[in-house]
């Protein structure tokens, strides 16, 4: 039965010879912070296509909040912050990895700022918050709580520059495409060109996260972790896919998409509440409402168990209206627009699956284990965020690492032979037509599955029950060949939530994010080790790594 996953090397059935065809030196797929940055770099080395599933303002990036980890402030040093990732990263960082994106930070931001970026300021200097896990207020941010608006437009603009970058809009990648265990472009959708390939001799995955595969969460619809997928169907290896980090204060009101409330929030003083106005916090962790994410979250679905209720409450009624509005306003327009006034009344929030730690494992310059394929950003796996990320350090690893796969890939070009269409590229697999099939239902009744069975408490059996369940739809999902990007999504979906069903089985122990409630917290082993996974042809093969997966210093370009 796991066969039915591993078959399929490509979703969808093209002629070769019929469609499109366009040869690039660079592809990216993906338009957030790494994706942007990556082909800004990549254009000052040779031509660049850069494909997104959406409109290129619809990532991740594009709806940041709290603001990106910079280290120059008074009173901080690059140490404290490497320190701080560190600590809460619970001994899986990649420390070179951590310590280069730190020492890079001051640089990379001073850039954005010439390239048109503007960030909060208070006596002329950048105004810097306080998020769970940083021993310094050391978050900037942009427009109080758009930073990431603020970062996509000012890459977004910049990107737009580029002479020799070329921006595909509302392109999906269907898949990458493979010859001789090199990675040589994409299989591309879109709805007035149909299927094309992108040829390139160098293809940057810098596509996010998968937020989507739960029913809770923070993340665009977007992110449904088609990049990760085709990353595995394509040969890559992928780690740690069972870290998911949940953020502990989702907007939770029936029928709203579950907007993101800010850290920041609880940084600049909110407290959380139970129905009866009892704060909690303070009874699970001495840091209380600035405690690790993972321990915020486990806190409100313990306390919700133990005292009842669907959900928690932000109160931030102490700021007063003009200046909770003046710092959060973006926040203040998402509550308004549900008829929550928040100078006076509680904002009801839960936690929601919020980033995705693992990923496509590279080297510190971005290279995966397959030739021509690199990977940056939520995409990728280079270590930096190890068990649990860091408040705001996302944003800056897309910045930096952006970076760093851009000018790999464009070192890379004068070594690396052009090919162009051939119809060598192995096997497509004919479509069943055994069933009639509801693509939305499947993907509801998954994503449900999912927040119930992988939330942010995980239990042996309903882990066990949860690959079952995945495997069981496989066998009429991953037997049709869709031609629309609603069923991709969905096939991806259900590719990716059974590898990290299998993941958080396999990892028996808890570790940072991975909470298992069946096992004691110091179970695992005595240095914590990478869950990796690559695609054999009888199924997933795992394997433990050390932490540094594959990162020596010395593989920057
Ligand atoms: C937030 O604003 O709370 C999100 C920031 C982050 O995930 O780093």
């Amino acid at each position: 039965m796991a066969r039915m996953f591993e078959m399929r090397r490509y979703l969808s059935n093209f002629e070769v010879s019929r469609v499109g065809h366009l040869l690039t030196d660079v592809l990216v797929v993906g338009s957030g912070i790494a994706g942007a940055r990556a082909a800004i770099e990549a254009s000052q080395h040779g031509d660049v296509i850069l494909v997104t599933k959406a409109q290129a303002a619809d990532s991740a990036t594009g709806s940041a909040q709290g603001g990106i980890a910079e280290p120059s402030g008074s009173g901080d040093t690059p140490d404290n912050h490497v320190n701080d990732t560190l600590r809460v990263g619970s001994g899986l960082n990649a420390t070179a990895a951590v310590r280069y994106m730190v020492e890079q930070a001051e640089a990379r931001i001073e850039e954005l700022i010439r390239w048109g970026a503007s960030f909060d300021q208070e006596d002329s200097v950048a105004h810097r918050t306080r998020e769970a896990g940083h021993s310094v207020r050391r978050v900037i941010h942009a427009d109080g709580d758009s930073t990431g608006k603020e970062l996509a437009r000012t890459l977004i603009t910049r990107l737009h520059q580029q002479e020799r970058v070329r921006l595909f809009e509302n392109c999906y990648v269907i898949d990458l495409i493979t010859m001789a265990g090199q990675c040589v472009g994409a299989v591309t959708y879109h709805a007035k060109y149909g299927h094309q390939m992108i040829w390139a001799k160098q293809t940057i995955l810098a596509s996010g996260g998968c937020g989507q595969l739960y029913r809770e969460t923070t993340n665009p619809s977007v992110a449904t972790g088609d990049g990760l997928a085709a990353a595995y169907r394509a040969g890559a290896v992928l780690g740690d896919l069972e870290m998911v980090q949940f953020h502990p204060t989702t907007l939770y009101i029936a029928g709203s998409s579950r907007a993101l409330i800010s850290e920041a929030v609880r940084g600049e003083g909110a407290h959380l509440v139970d129905r009866a106005g009892e704060r909690f916090m303070p009874a699970y962790h001495p840091d209380a409402e600035l405690a690790p994410r993972d321990v915020v979250s486990r806190a409100i679905r313990s306390h919700l168990k133990d005292k009842g209720g669907n959900c928690v409450y932000l109160d931030a009624r102490m700021f007063g209206k003009g200046v909770f509005e003046a710092r959060f306003p973006r926040i203040t327009r998402i509550c308004a627009e549900f008829g929550i006034d928040v100078s006076r009344e509680l904002i009801p929030v839960n936690p929601g699956a919020h980033y995705m730690l693992g990923g496509v494992v590279t080297d510190l310059a971005c290279r995966t284990n397959i030739d021509g394929l690199l990977a940056c950003g939520e995409a990728a796996c280079v270590g930096i965020h190890g068990a649990n990320r860091l408040a705001s350090n996302s944003l800056l690893e897309g910045l930096v690492f952006g970076a760093v796969a851009g000018e790999t890939a464009g070192n890379n070009l004068a070594t690396t032979e052009q090919l162009g269409p051939s119809l060598n590229i192995g096997s497509l697999n004919p479509s069943s037509d055994r069933t009639v099939l509801d693509v939305g239902d499947v993907r509801t009744s998954l994503r449900s599955v999912m927040w119930r069975n992988i939330g942010v408490v995980r239990t042996g059996h309903r882990l066990r029950e949860t690959v079952e369940i995945m495997e069981f739809w496989g066998r009429f999902v991953l037997d049709k060949t869709f031609d629309q990007p609603s069923g991709w999504e969905l096939q991806n979906m259900l590719g990716l939530a059974r590898l990290v069903a299998q993941a958080a089985q396999l990892r028996d122990h808890s570790l940072g994010v991975h909470f298992r409630e069946d096992s004691e917290a110091n179970n695992g082993p005595s240095e914590p080790q990478h869950l990796l996974v690559v695609k054999s042809d009888d199924g997933p093969v795992y394997s433990w790594a050390p932490p540094c997966l594959k990162c020596p210093a010395e593989s920057l370009p």
